[in-house]
């Protein structure tokens, strides 16, 4: 990719279509395909996926517009793009911690996303050999269960994503990055399209359809103990706003890190509508592939994390060309969760590159290194660490990570994002960055940035910890 360097702190992407790309590569992987499918499952469907498209349009839209912006207009790492802008604008240098705590959400975050990243790598091979052929549900499981039992597996595995994604980043968001993205997303959007249509033709896909999409706030919001007595439970919203920023790559840096080499001339207006509208599409494609055959085959929607993993391969299992598709498919999963784990390390490396510190290998060494450390802790929480004595509030270490970052420091460093676009900077900054054609268009934005989204997570936030 030819660069058009104009700014002497960081480096452009060529074209507006490549900052597209890019951000598109770092919305859409595991969030979408593992993670949207299995939550939704756990929290009962239809309710649960309107209010996480609510968050996705009053809230993650609208902050996805100001990490652009303000990484545009920063052009640094997001670290010191708060600095500087704090500084410029007059108020507090506090609001570098924004920075400071997306790096370690980023860390947090790749350290149990590796390690799903390898389930999937370790699945292009169980494709590749024909381990799907003429599965049925227990044999899914089972295949799973071996998987996520043998801590040798999980973290040889683990171990080979943080290199792939530790060499990318080394070589800078110049590399082959690009042209990978522009063919392998509508590749993988082709393939979820096949298994949709299998999902059709061989699953429940009335029931899952259902399942998906009426609207049904009783089951959702409230939970039945043992004694079938039943309480109204808040939890699902905050995990549908929380994945609606995990999802989008918000309120870590990932997309302002992205947005500093973004071209003037780029719309954030048109290009946040379009990375939204893909990666909605390809959850919700993910999930009307998954769920007419998890009710087909008798399996649990609530089945947790490994859900994917276990619909799938039956699906792969039963279909003509199936071990093709199969493999095909792990690898395309594989290569999207690399596109987006590029993007979690990149705020930490373009802080430490900055003003030629460190140069971008060793910083990205560097990083690669904590997250691995990180992650092995992730990968024994299915087997050495599995058991209660390991376990707080019921959550093993990967379960506690999941939760913690995706929906705490997320929506935490994207209210602090809102709050600082809509009140720190002063509206001219906005104004003059986003540049959108109409002023109406521009003060909707500024209202909901201002107090919608603020108010929307701080309310979120409150009911979950039973104050509201
Ligand atoms: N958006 C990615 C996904 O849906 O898989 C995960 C992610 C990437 C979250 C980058 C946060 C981030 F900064």
């Amino acid at each position: 990719m030819a660069l058009s360097v104009n700014s002497v702190i960081h480096n452009q992407w060529s074209t507006r279509m490549a900052f597209m790309l890019a951000a598109i590569g770092s919305a859409v992987g595991l969030g979408n395909i593992w993670k949207f499918p299995y939550i939704t499952g756990e929290y009962g469907g239809g309710a649960f996926v309107l209010v996480y498209l609510v968050c996705i349009l009053l809230i993650g839209m609208p902050v996805m517009m100001a990490e652009i912006l303000l990484g545009r207009r920063g052009r640094r790492s997001p670290i010191n793009t708060m600095r500087e802008l704090a500084r410029a604008e007059k108020t507090s240098p506090a609001w570098r911690l924004v920075g400071w705590g997306g790096v370690l959400t980023g860390f947090l975050i790749l350290s149990f996303y590796s390690v799903v990243a390898g389930w999937a790598f370790a699945y292009v091979i169980e494709g590749a050999v024909g381990s799907f052929n003429g599965l049925d549900g227990e044999g899914a499981g089972a295949l799973f269960g071996d998987l996520t039992d043998s801590p040798g597996r999980l973290l040889f595995w683990h171990s080979l994503f943080i290199i792939m994604t530790t060499l990318v980043v080394a070589k800078g968001v110049r590399s082959g990055l690009e042209r990978l993205i522009t063919w392998l997303m509508p590749l993988l959007f082709v393939l979820l399209a096949v298994l949709v249509g299998y999902a059709m033709a061989a699953g429940d896909f009335a029931r899952g359809l259902h399942f998906l999409f009426d609207v049904n706030f009783d089951r959702v919001f409230t939970v039945c103990d043992e004694a079938g007595v039943c309480t109204f439970t808040a939890e699902p919203v905050l995990v549908a706003m929380g994945h609606a920023f995990f999802t989008l790559s918000l309120g870590m840096g990932a997309i302002m890190a992205y947005g500093s080499y973004m071209p003037h001339d780029a719309s954030i207006g048109s290009s946040t509508v379009m990375i939204a509208l893909a990666d909605t599409l390809i959850a919700l494609m993910a999930g009307l592939a998954i769920f007419p055959l998890v009710f087909a085959n008798g399996l649990e929607p609530g089945a947790g994390p490994g859900l994917v993993f276990v619909s799938l391969p039956i699906a792969f299992g039963a279909m003509p060309g199936g071990q093709v598709f199969g493999t095909l498919f792990f690898l395309l999963l594989v290569f999207a969760a690399w596109s987006s784990s590029i993007s979690l390390v990149e705020p930490a490396v373009a802080w430490l590159t900055e003003d030629e510190r460190l140069s971008r290998p060793k910083a990205a060494a560097i990083i690669g290194g904590l997250a691995w450390l990180l992650g092995v802790g992730s990968a024994l929480s299915f087997n050495v660490w599995s058991g209660e004595e390991y376990q707080v509030f019921g959550k093993t270490l990967f379960d506690i990570k999941d939760y913690l970052t995706a929906n705490i420091m997320l929506p935490l460093g994207g209210l602090a994002i809102a709050l600082f676009t809509g009140w720190a900077v002063g509206h001219r900054l906005p104004e003059s960055e986003l540049a959108l054609r109409s002023p109406t268009l521009f003060r909707a934005w500024y209202f909901t940035i201002r107090y919608i989204a603020p108010t929307g997570i701080v309310l979120i936030f409150l009911n979950a910890i039973g104050v509201l």
